[in-house]
């Protein structure tokens, strides 16, 4: 890539953001100071971080880093087994504190424990596969398990070894927020003994879902809430407004700025309805397809939208006439429901029709709310239906 507007790539990349990108941090003072306070001051419990992918959790568990505590950020993905789940924290633990000089022997320790276990699972599921087909029958009593109890034992003596040499320490444990509320749940409720210790923090990234039932649960006075037993507080991401977003795009495009139009930015904020990691992607993917061009215009992401949501509907999904009439009439429209509703049956709808079609298109998340106020998706407000 030899012209101008390839130098915009890798700008735009999209990766969470810390203390070394700090410069290119919009907002969310808020969240970072709140969970720097907490970790600070609570003597122990668990956290959560919720909000939709892409929408900045990552990001701001990078930031939380207050002096005066020890903290320690690592992935769990969620494979098939609660078993795994537990292998695969503590390996993440031990691997992170290994040469850590109060606690590295012991993780060392850890680590290699686990290693081997998984060596050995492994060895005998591909020794399963490789004898089945040669018609070798295994018994189920020399098969291999998950050593639940052990592993778990682990996990908790390297965290309170951690504690001991370290004073507060802080867990995160971010991806969660990738996966299913009921999985994250079930993963929660099984560490919850381990994590539940004096001086401990642990900060889950959670998907959105889970913060819904969480407020759910706050708010039934006199039942015992799940959710709010375990957690002591989350934390939600709200999507960016269209001008953060913008001071976004503008702050990592500083050196550049002449070689895109304001209202190519602003159609990018647009599209990502408050989602940093949407307006980050239609914006490369725009560079991409005009790769050639001197400037990034407004009409060159228009055209890279509508490429996008083609082919969106090319994969079958479809709308009906109604819910297509729908939104053209409300594409530029910012407000309540009722008013909604007036302006479908002002056109031509019938009441249950206007109701019913609305319903839809929350549903479909056509239309979405934003500071209080229904509007069209910035995904489809630029293209004729
Ligand atoms: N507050 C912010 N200011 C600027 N850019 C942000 C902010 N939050 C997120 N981003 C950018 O948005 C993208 C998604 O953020 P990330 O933290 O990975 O989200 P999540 O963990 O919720 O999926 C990243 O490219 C990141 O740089
Ligand atoms: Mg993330």
């Amino acid at each position: 890539m030899s012209t101008k507007l390839a130098a915009l790539v890798s700008v735009l990349a999209d990766k969470p953001l810390d203390e070394s990108k700090k410069d290119w941090l919009v907002n969310r003072e808020r969240e970072v100071n709140y969970l720097k306070n907490v970790v600070s001051h609570l003597p122990f419990g668990i956290l959560g971080v919720a909000g939709e992918t892409g929408i900045g959790k990552t990001t701001v568990l990078n930031f939380v880093r207050p002096s005066n505590v020890f903290v320690l950020m690592v992935n769990i993905s969620l494979r098939d087994t609660m078993e795994s789940i537990l292998y695969d924290l503590l390996y993440s633990i031990s691997s992170k504190l290994e040469k850590d000089k109060d606690v590295g022997n012991y993780s060392k320790e850890c680590k290699e424990w686990v290693s081997k276990e998984v060596a050995t699972l492994k060895g005998f599921s591909l020794g399963v596969t490789l004898f089945a087909n040669a018609g070798t029958k295994f018994e189920k009593s020399i098969a291999p398990r998950f050593n639940f109890f052990v592993a778990r034992e682990k996990l908790g003596n390297l965290i309170k070894k951690a504690v001991q040499s370290k004073g507060k320490f802080v867990l995160i444990i971010d991806e969660l927020d990738k996966e299913k509320k009921e999985d994250v749940l079930k993963v929660i409720d099984a560490l919850k003994a381990q994590l539940l210790s004096e001086n401990l923090i642990v900060i889950f990234s959670l998907p959105f879902a889970i913060y819904r039932e969480y407020v759910a649960d706050r708010m039934r006075w006199n039942e015992a809430g799940n959710l709010e037993n375990v957690f002591k507080d989350i934390v939600f991401l709200e999507p960016m407004k269209p001008l953060e977003v913008k001071e976004m795009l503008i702050r990592r495009l500083k050196d550049y700025l002449e070689l895109v139009d304001t209202e190519a930015l602003e159609l990018a904020s647009d599209f990502s309805d408050g989602n940093p990691r949407d307006a980050l992607w239609i914006l490369s993917k725009s560079v991409y397809d005009n790769i050639g061009e001197k400037k990034l215009e407004k009409h060159h992401v228009l055209n890279t939208i509508r490429k996008v949501v083609n082919e969106y509907f090319s994969t079958g999904f479809s709308l009906t006439e109604n819910q297509k009439k729908a939104i053209n009439l409300l594409k530029d429209f910012k407000g309540p429901r009722e008013k909604i509703l007036k302006i479908l049956q002002e056109n031509g709808f019938k009441r249950t029709t206007a109701y019913s079609v609305l319903n839809q298109l929350i549903e479909k998340r056509f239309l979405i709310i934003r500071e209080g106020n229904y509007k069209i998706s910035g995904k489809f407000k630029f293209v004729d239906f």
